[in-house]
């Protein structure tokens, strides 16, 4: 039988009342049937961002979302601290720097999280800067960083916090007030349970001169002529209209859920992905527990095995998709994706998939330990 079990960090799978939400008949996007759907949308988002900021919906990939809040808050010239732990963090550079930023870049090594001693160590030095770019959940290598931390740390100065949470909003506790986070950017393809093609962005009350006197080019992501329409709760160009169906009903299971469920759910996810992983025998990219992301577990699987024989196995005999390496780590890592609609039941199948690929290329595993493990870690 052709079924599919998709474990990539994104996309992810959509619960049957989410498709079914998005296969409503169309409607104008300019009618008040769509204003009335847009304003319930957006009161509902403000919660699992946990923010009284502005929030708008764009019609775009996370990507789309990062460069929003780049190309609204820097102009040719200003000067930018990027944190980079990983893939995404180099993104978000890379944007910055296409936008004529002056980009000073802190590298920390894969697997690892930001060091908050460095970064004030390079602010003393070198600072101060405009805007501090940081991923909350680095997703190529299953690293969560600490944005309370950096956000306090830049509380008091006059630069903006531009935070990558595309991977971990509506999964993991992320405050985005309590952090003085100014711009927040989510994804709708991960914890969000829907297909791509959505980003959200949160915007602080300090955020709004910066963006108002920038003189950076910006047109589709012009954040002055969102906050334009939805004054009228309508959106500057054509929304995707159908994955707005989309989101309202997601973020109403999240909702139903209860945002500490949801956090515990991801959290004990996690864990189980975690201890299953390595009691097989695979190397954890990320040792500590304490910065290992929720929603995305990143394993080396040795020298003697490749990844990519592990994934066509997985992928071939069962149905079963894991996520591999990014940017340095191509063909050396696997990641399994445990985010939004998924259980903790979910997490022990990929790790009992994982375990019969093993077994199936000829790793002495001892058939069951790294379910044990995982049921272990549930239990
Ligand atoms: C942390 C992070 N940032 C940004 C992105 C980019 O989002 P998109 O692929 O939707 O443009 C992703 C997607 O994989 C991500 O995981």
């Amino acid at each position: 039988m052709d079924k599919n079990y998709l474990y990539t960090p994104g996309p992810t799978p959509i619960p049957p009342q989410v498709a079914a939400a998005m296969s409503q008949p169309m409607i104008g996007h300019r009618g008040q049937d769509f204003a009335e759907l847009h304003a319930q949308i957006v009161e509902k988002a403000k919660q699992v961002f946990q923010t009284g900021n502005d929030l708008f919906v764009l019609t775009t990939s996370g990507t789309g979302g990062m460069e929003t809040a780049v190309a609204n808050t820097v102009s040719p010239g200003d000067r930018v601290l990027a944190l980079i732990t990983g893939n995404f963090g180099e993104r978000f550079a890379k944007i910055a720097s296409t936008y004529g930023a002056e980009v000073t870049k802190i590298e920390f090594p894969w697997g690892t999280a930001v060091d908050m001693k460095e970064v004030a160590r390079v602010w003393e030095e070198q600072g101060p800067f405009k805007v501090v770019l940081a991923t909350h959940n680095e997703t190529s290598t299953g690293v969560t960083n600490d944005i309370a931390a950096l956000g306090s740390f830049l509380a008091d100065t006059d630069a903006l916090l531009l935070v990558d949470a595309v991977s971990s909003m509506g999964a993991m506790d992320i405050r985005t007030d309590e952090w003085h986070v100014d711009l927040m950017v989510t994804g709708s393809q991960k914890a969000l349970m829907l297909p791509p093609g959505l980003a959200l962005i949160s915007v602080s009350p300090k955020a709004w001169p910066v963006i108002e006197a920038n003189t950076g080019v910006r047109f589709y992501f012009s954040l002055l002529e969102a906050r334009k329409s939805f004054a009228n709760y309508n959106t500057p160009w054509t929304p995707a209209v159908s994955l707005f169906y989309g989101l309202d009903t997601s973020l109403d299971l999240i909702l139903a859920e209860g945002l500490p469920q949801v956090f515990r759910r991801h959290a004990r996810m996690a864990a189980a992905a975690r201890a299953g992983v390595k009691a097989l025998g695979m190397q954890l990219l990320v040792e500590d527990d304490a910065i290992a992301s929720h929603t995305v577990t990143a394993f080396l699987p040795g020298s003697e095995i490749s990844a990519g024989d592990i994934s066509k196995l997985l992928k071939q005999q069962m149905g079963v998709t894991f996520a591999g390496g990014q940017g340095k780590l191509k063909g050396k890592l696997l990641r399994i994706g445990h985010m939004g609609y998924c259980t903790e039941l979910d997490v022990i199948l990929a790790v009992a998939a994982l375990e019969m690929t093993l077994h199936k290329l000829g790793v002495p595993v001892e058939l069951g330990v790294g379910v044990r493990a995982a049921e272990k870690a549930l239990l």
